[in-house]
């Protein structure tokens, strides 16, 4: 848990070259939180370049609770920025987490379910949601709270992977090196009788982050992602009120070796090849 040097009665307030500090300090220890500041950084700036933000009111749906996106938005010159997820308090032992740039303009993350958005309707100018679609139990909720919440003419930037269908969309690489010892796509073809017996086969790390067992809840019971597939993932958004401005699939990883196996399983499984090889989408959404 990271900590601010001003605590409120209620939530946190810091200024945001203290977060900056503190951003500097938690990636200094964990490097590999580098790679996530700089990915915020750059769909930050993606959706700059699809929908201005200096002046904007953005809302980030499950946002860095680290403050990655916020940072980010108020440095390109965001009016207001709200990220919202579920898990804030757990980071940073409060929520909201109040954070304001040297000319008064306020970021702030708070705990809130995007299921059920506590902003009233036409709030925002625009919307970023990354790496969230493969993680929300109902999509089709999300997205029409995003509608809601968004002004006339407001635009969205989402993009999400892996996603179930995905050769690793089990996801366990959230969880450290044992996602290495699933075979690419098994978890589309095995039940969990059979993936415990192909995980028995393994040498399972010492230093592993969860043993066999928990690996096996969290590919196919556990609630941190949803298991939707790809072409169910893109009829939600094609289904919502958004006009879709574009859509992007993210390829896989394609070797030769993978192209013949995918070939295989888009016999043997309700999914078309291309299906298999596409990781994810990146789309940007209209409200008209
Ligand atoms: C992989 S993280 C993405 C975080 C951030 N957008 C980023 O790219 O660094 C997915 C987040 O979705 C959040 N989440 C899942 N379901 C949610 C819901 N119904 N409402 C709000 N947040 C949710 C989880 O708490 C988790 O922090």
């Amino acid at each position: 848990m990271i900590s601010a040097s001003t605590t409120a009665a209620e939530g946190r307030q810091l200024t945001l070259a203290t977060l900056r500090g503190l951003l500097a300090d938690e990636t200094r220890a964990q490097p590999h939180l580098a790679a996530l500041r700089g990915f915020n950084q750059l769909m930050v700036g993606e959706l700059n370049k699809c929908f201005p933000v200096a002046g904007s009111t953005m809302l980030d749906l499950s946002a860095s609770i680290h403050g990655y996106a916020l940072e980010a938005a108020l440095d390109l010159g965001a009016a207001r920025y709200e990220g919202i997820d579920l898990d804030v308090s757990r980071h940073w032992g409060a929520s909201p987490v109040e954070v304001t740039a040297d000319d008064g303009r306020p970021g702030r993350l708070r705990e809130m379910n995007a299921e059920r958005l506590d902003f009233a309707d036409a709030t925002f100018d625009c919307l970023l949601t990354i790496s969230t679609f493969e993680h929300f139990h109902h999509p089709d909720a999300v997205l029409r709270e995003m509608f809601r919440v968004l002004k006339p003419g407001g635009a969205v930037l989402a993009s999400f992977e892996p996603v179930w269908t995905a050769s690793y969309g089990h996801h366990l690489h959230h969880l450290g090196a044992v996602s290495d010892l699933v075979p690419p796509g098994s978890h589309l073809y095995l039940g969990p009788e059979q993936m415990r017996d192909v995980l028995a086969r393994q040498i399972w790390p010492a230093d592993a982050a969860v043993d066999r067992e928990e690996a096996l809840r969290w590919i196919y019971e556990g609630g941190g992602i949803n298991r939707h597939s790809l072409p169910r993932l893109k009829a939600f958004f094609e289904q919502s009120p958004f006009t879709i401005e574009w859509l992007a699939p993210i390829p896989d990883e394609s070797t030769p070796e993978r192209a013949v196996v995918t070939a295989y399983l888009a016999r043997v499984l309700p999914y078309s090849a291309d299906d298999l090889l596409t990781r994810g989408l990146s789309l940007l959404l209209r409200k008209h």
